[in-house]
């Protein structure tokens, strides 16, 4: 079964990609995850504020800003909590990249179209065979409406690909008002791909304590859904390669994911509870599905469950919802 596909213009062996995480922190996993078949690996995230950290401006702004109350030096890691800085980024980069043959993606995560974002380029000189910029923000600021923050955004992807010559995915969250408009603007701006979508770990409130609580818990399958529905919306209404990153944890999932329209699938979650041997897995369980089902390869199933062919996926959205709410009885 030929179950390769391409991302980003990069050809792959197949769809499976172990997503930006811990997980490459490691150069033994790393070689672990190659050798169960694992057919591209991304980094975890530089963020701009651990490269602005190295700037003037990050203590003119940040610190002075952080030691104005008790409460604000918590706002942001401090500098150790980051386990790697941007020199080492760069220099774990390098290494990835001597000890695999699979393509190696860096990430960084930030939003504002400023001069940590020269660090892409730095990454490509590395060795990073693409960039996944992760747009995480939570628009807590009354001032800015949803249209400048988007506008930002593009600007952000303009400045990142501008020159900058391995292809740019953007990890996007679903929290956008439109965002089949958005995904076509950011790629008119040069990005390659899409992300679908960041994972929001929100923050628990300890009422005893007066704390807010930091949780991470893994995902399951569940999360799936808002992916496989935005996967199907956006397929063929932007020029955007699709990859789903969230809830991915078995052959099935993998399958759904493909057939909504991503051309890979990222996972974390199932990995690092299940280890690396899990890609090996649920590659054979892809295999084998996709044998059964008489498919001559993974491609042909791309796409195959978006609304593409849908004339108005609007009113298809609405049509669903309606019957599932009309349907609905107390019992
Ligand atoms: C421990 C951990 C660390 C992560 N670190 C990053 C990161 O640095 N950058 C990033 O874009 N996503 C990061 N993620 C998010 C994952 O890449 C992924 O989008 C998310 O976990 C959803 O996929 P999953 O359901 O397969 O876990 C992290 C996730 C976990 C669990």
């Amino acid at each position: 079964m030929d179950l390769s596909t391409t991302w980003l213009g990069l050809p792959l062996k197949n769809p499976l990609i172990a997503g930006a995480s811990p997980l490459a922190d490691d150069l033994g996993m790393v070689r672990q995850l190659e050798d169960a078949g694992a057919a591209a690996i991304v980094l975890r995230s530089l963020f701009e504020e651990q490269i602005e950290r190295d700037t003037a401006g990050y203590f003119d702004t940040v610190v002075a800003h952080h030691e104005s109350t008790a409460e604000a030096a918590h706002f942001l890691p401090q500098s150790s909590e980051y386990l790697l800085g941007p020199e080492k980024y760069l220099a774990h980069l390098e290494k990835v990249k001597k000890a695999v043959s699979i393509p190696v993606v860096a990430s960084l995560n930030g939003i504002t179209p400023t001069g940590w974002l020269s660090y892409a380029n730095l990454m490509a000189e590395a060795g990073a065979d693409a960039l996944e910029l992760n747009l995480y923000h939570v628009a807590t600021d009354a001032r800015h409406s949803g249209a400048e923050l988007e506008q930002q955004l593009v600007e952000t992807v303009h400045k990142v690909t501008s020159g900058l010559r391995i292809p740019v995915a953007v990890k996007l969250s679903p929290y956008y008002s439109s965002l089949s408009h958005l995904s076509v603007a950011l790629g008119h701006a040069g990005a390659r791909g899409a992300v679908l979508f960041n994972r929001f770990y929100q923050p628990d409130i300890d009422i005893e304590n007066l704390d807010v609580l930091q949780t991470l818990k893994l995902s399951d399958s569940s999360e799936l859904l808002l992916r496989l529905r935005w996967l199907a919306i956006l397929y063929g209404r932007t020029q955007l390669d699709l990859s789903c990153s969230g809830g991915v944890h078995s052959e099935v999932d993998v399958i759904k994911a493909l057939m909504a329209g991503a051309r890979t699938v990222q996972m974390v979650s199932e990995l690092l509870h299940c280890g690396p041997q899990r890609v090996t897995e649920v590659l054979a369980g892809v295999e084998q599905w996709l044998t059964e089902h008489e498919y001559e390869s993974l491609s042909q199933c791309i796409g195959t469950m978006s609304l593409w062919r849908c004339p108005n996926p609007a009113a298809f959205e609405r049509g669903n919802y309606m019957r599932i709410l009309q349907r609905a009885r107390y019992t």
